[in-house]
């Protein structure tokens, strides 16, 4: 089935829900997303958004903090114009029906976390995403140029590549102009022809073993803009979150917010002794790379599988107020925190790198933009500050809704696009070529581009991933294309440029971090 629209969303977080009501003023928009309507990254935020919104704060102080937490990689321009712009489409999300909380004194509830030198997160308890994703579907179910279609599987984009054109990545002027979806309820594919096209796909947690990332967390966007030659940047970044729950059966990992720590938490080894102050003068509050870190070495040194975090000392009814979810997550498990203190591990949390995009969220494909984890905008450098992904998703999805609107009207359909070439696949015989894969891409990817590299890994990591990659490409060649066999494709390929980019950076910085001596940063 050939569809047209003028606007194409592929992912339904808070990045692709921005977008999609902004849009949606100048034109019919598409919204395509792989699960449920709400199933994303997004929903399973807790500790909140980053905005400046008090007086003792500034925008300087923000844009340090963002600096100092990405080692100053970070485009300064950049990081500027979302700590500039960021407050005022926080206000929008309020507008928009979106609950923080308050204090008594009717102001927002600000909250503070590992990097930030001020209060300025703001939070609905310890859900913060789920709340933002319920407003925000709400509106979106509400409004008369959206549709959303769930269930809908984006599999490539379509460019001059599938008019028999050759496209390299030194081509100027690839154009895209949709996309081939596949609706996994019929296993039908349908080729969208749209004048814009959004990817808003979110991260890629599943590359790992080991994420606090729900599994739609697949890299598909980034996979797919490689594949039609855009440019991606700054794959080596990858952010463990510090504290995942240890609970080794539980996939993927609830996380345990750093608001925590923010509220005066403090990381322990196994025999109670803190630890952070060796490592940072900030301590537990250190940026999240340098936590993430220490925790990786105390484990090495002592052979524990985990940390604790304790939290016996809060008290009880504002501890259970501000973290609800938790709370009940680890009394489930038989963990009372007043009790007893809560054991942890880091586990893949963010990816900082991306479709490389400009201010504007433009890719180097016209007509293609991305927004949301997906892209890489500059703003997170080396290591991304807590709590600044979510304003990120919202100053790029309000940026790129404003210039796309703008050239809606001077684009046209193209027509010629041939519908998804099938000739010549048949049903997979066995799912274990799969499944069995991508355990060996997450394990692979776990044991040696974890938190620590050094060359020898990488290279290992390299030459183990070139098998499977070869091996796929084979199976997707002849085999009708499902679901979990794409993705097998996207994790395989954002494996391989997370490998590629991390042997590219030869020095220690922020979240790459190289145990070879001869390459670690001098201080
Ligand atoms: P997502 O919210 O992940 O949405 C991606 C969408 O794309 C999904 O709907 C998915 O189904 C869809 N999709 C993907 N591939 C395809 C495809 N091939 N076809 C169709 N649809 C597709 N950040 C903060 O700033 N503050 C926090 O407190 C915070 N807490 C977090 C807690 C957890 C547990 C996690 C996992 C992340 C947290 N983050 C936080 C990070 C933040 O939540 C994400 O970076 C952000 O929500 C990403 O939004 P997004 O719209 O780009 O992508
Ligand atoms: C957390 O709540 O600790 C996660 C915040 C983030 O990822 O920004």
């Amino acid at each position: 089935m050939h569809i047209k629209t003028d606007f194409l969303v592929i992912g339904s977080g808070i990045a692709g829900l921005s977008f999609a009501l902004k849009a949606a003023s100048h034109g019919k928009v598409m919204l395509v997303t792989k699960s449920n309507e709400d199933e994303s990254n997004t929903k399973y935020a807790q500790g909140g958004i980053a905005a400046v919104w008090q007086d003792t704060d500034s925008i300087e102080k923000h844009i340090e903090d963002t600096l100092i937490a990405g080692s100053y990689l970070g485009n300064e321009k950049i990081i500027r114009m979302v700590v500039t712009e960021g407050t005022e489409r926080v206000k929008e999300l309020i507008e928009l029906g979106t609950n923080f909380d308050k204090a008594e004194n009717g102001n927002y509830d600000l909250a503070k976390e590992g990097g930030h030198s001020e209060h300025r997160i703001l939070h609905y308890k310890d859900i913060t995403g789920f709340e933002i994703e319920r407003a925000l579907l709400k509106q979106v179910r509400n409004h008369k140029n959206i549709t959303i279609y769930d269930h809908y599987y984006a599999i490539d984009i379509i460019t001059q590549h599938h008019l028999g054109k050759v496209v390299t990545s030194q081509t100027q002027d690839i154009k895209c102009f949709g996309a081939y979806v596949l609706n996994t309820l019929n296993n039908k594919i349908d080729t969208v022809l749209a004048k814009i096209t959004i990817m808003a796909t979110g991260g890629a947690g599943h590359v790992y073993s080991t994420t606090t990332n729900p599994s739609i967390a697949t890299g598909d966007g980034i996979a797919m803009v490689y594949r039609a030659k855009g440019h991606v940047n700054d794959m080596e970044f990858v952010q463990f979150h510090p504290t995942s729950l240890y609970n080794p059966n539980e996939h993927p990992s609830f996380l345990i917010t750093e608001a925590m720590r923010g509220f005066g938490a403090e990381l322990k080894t196994q025999d109670g002794k803190s630890f952070m102050q060796k490592y940072d003068e900030r301590g537990s509050l250190a940026p999240r790379d340098i936590v993430a870190r220490a925790i990786d070495n105390e484990l090495k040194m002592s052979g524990a599988d985990f940390v604790y975090l304790d939290c016996r000392h809060f008290d009880r009814k504002s501890f259970i107020e501000h973290f609800p979810n938790i709370y009940n997550k680890c009394m489930s498990l038989g963990i009372d925190p007043f009790a007893k203190m809560i054991p942890v591990v880091p586990a893949q949390h963010y990816l900082c790198g991306g479709i490389l995009v400009n201010e504007w969220a433009e890719s180097t494909i016209q007509n293609l933009y991305a927004i949301g984890e997906c892209a890489c905008t500059g703003l997170h450098g080396a290591n991304r500050l807590a709590s600044n992904s979510l304003l990120e998703a919202v100053v790029f999805a309000h940026r790129a809704a404003e210039i796309a609107s703008a050239k809606i009207n001077s684009i046209d359909f193209e027509a010629l696009i041939p519908d998804w070439d099938a000739e010549g696949t048949e049903h997979a015989e066995e799912m274990i070529l799969i499944t069995q894969s991508l355990k060996e891409v997450q394990q692979i990817m776990s044991n040696y581009v974890g938190i620590v590299r050094s060359e020898l890994r990488l290279k290992r990591a390299f030459d183990r991933l070139e098998i499977l990659y070869k091996e796929n490409e084979a199976l997707y060649e002849k085999t009708i294309i499902t679901q979990k066999l794409c993705e097998l494709r996207n994790i395989i390929c954002i494996g391989y440029l997370i490998i590629k980019h991390a042997m590219r950076r030869k020095e220690s910085v922020g979240l790459h971090y190289m145990v070879d001596k001869s390459l670690r940063k001098k201080k």
